[in-house]
């Protein structure tokens, strides 16, 4: 299998990349249907008590910071709600100033008020943070592995391989849907460990995948380090869609990062996700976790997609005909 996957990952434009995009694009439409599922993010703060080498808001970079009120949170949260978005994505960096207490309150008025699924991206936290934060409301939560070579994940990482991973299982055997990934192009990363990233996502009862092409930024320990790329990106895609049929999988912002079209190709490639951002204008400049981020909003998304022929979930339609946008 991890022979297979490497071949596939390495293929270049060519009938056999274009049978692999087609049938990872056929199992999507079997497993999943044709939605393509909206997702809004809010990047709540900043603040970061790690210091990954790869990352914009890494703790030693000299950046703005910014942390958002409980209650600005949950208005941006209900804000994009109205947009009939399939889920919420609360975001930050490791910051531990929202407290269990805080994070609880957050995911209730949030879960009350917007009635929709929640998504926490707010890197490590004890299990027994995230047992609570699950009965508070939080049905899904994304803790990417970056890379499942321990070896790689110390260097950029710095923090414990096994907690990271140990926690990504507990994630799943507490009923979250739980997300992964990886970051594509990290220094001495091989298709191997790209492969096994995919084989570890199997199984492990991950549903969620993000992936991403590794953007170099300035500041930062890989700020000359080169990009992703961005057709190993697109070949991952289709191999994780093959690997886990029923998987919710993102075309990323950083793939976008690199060129608009190439995120749309994602869903080419077998992702039925994209997530646009609702964090409020004034923060957003300052969430730089990488160089250039693309900004995607939500209406110039929708109309992207709509051009492009793609099938919107029910509760986006409907918002989008009550204000007459459709
Ligand atoms: N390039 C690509 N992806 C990055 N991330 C952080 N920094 C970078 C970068 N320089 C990704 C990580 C993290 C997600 C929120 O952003 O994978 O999980």
């Amino acid at each position: 299998m991890r022979e297979e996957i490497i071949y596939l990952l390495k293929l270049k434009d060519s009938p056999d990349r274009k049978a692999l995009f087609d049938l990872a694009n056929a199992v999507r439409r079997d497993n999943m249907g044709e939605t393509i599922f909206i997702k809004g993010i809010i990047e709540f703060s900043n603040y970061c008590k790690r210091d990954c080498t790869y990352c914009g808001i890494r703790a030693s970079c000299k950046v703005k910071r910014y942390r958002m009120e409980p209650d600005e949170i949950v208005e941006a949260a209900i804000d994009a709600a109205k947009h009939g978005i399939d889920t919420v994505i609360l975001q930050s960096g490791e910051d531990p100033f929202y407290t269990t207490d805080i994070m609880i309150d957050i995911i209730k008025r949030i879960k009350i008020g917007a009635k929709k699924p929640i998504s926490l991206s707010i890197g490590e936290r004890t299990p027994e943070e995230f047992k609570l934060f699950k009965e508070a409301g939080a049905s899904k939560c994304l803790l990417k592995q970056e890379t499942v070579n321990p070896r790689i994940f110390k260097a950029v990482h710095g923090s414990d391989y096994e907690i990271r991973i140990s926690l990504l299982k507990t994630l799943v055997s507490l009923g979250y849907i739980a997300g992964g990934g990886d970051i594509i192009g990290l220094p001495d990363q091989t298709p191997g460990d790209i492969a096994d990233d995919i084989i570890f996502m199997r199984d492990n009862g991950i549903k969620m995948v993000g992936i991403g092409p590794f953007i170099p930024t300035k500041n930062t320990p890989l700020e000359n380090h080169p990009v992703g790329s961005a057709d190993m990106t697109l070949n991952a895609y289709a191999c994780t869609r093959l690997a886990i049929p029923n998987v919710l999988m993102p075309t990323t912002t950083a793939l976008g990062t690199i060129d608009e079209g190439l995120q749309y190709k994602g869903f080419e490639a077998g992702c039925n996700v994209i997530m646009v951002n609702f964090t409020p204008d004034k923060y957003r400049q300052v969430y730089r976790i990488y160089d250039n981020k693309r900004k995607v909003e939500f209406y110039e998304t929708v109309h992207e997609l709509l051009k492009r022929g793609k099938k919107l979930s029910f509760s986006v339609m409907k918002a989008l005909k009550e204000e007459e946008m459709v």
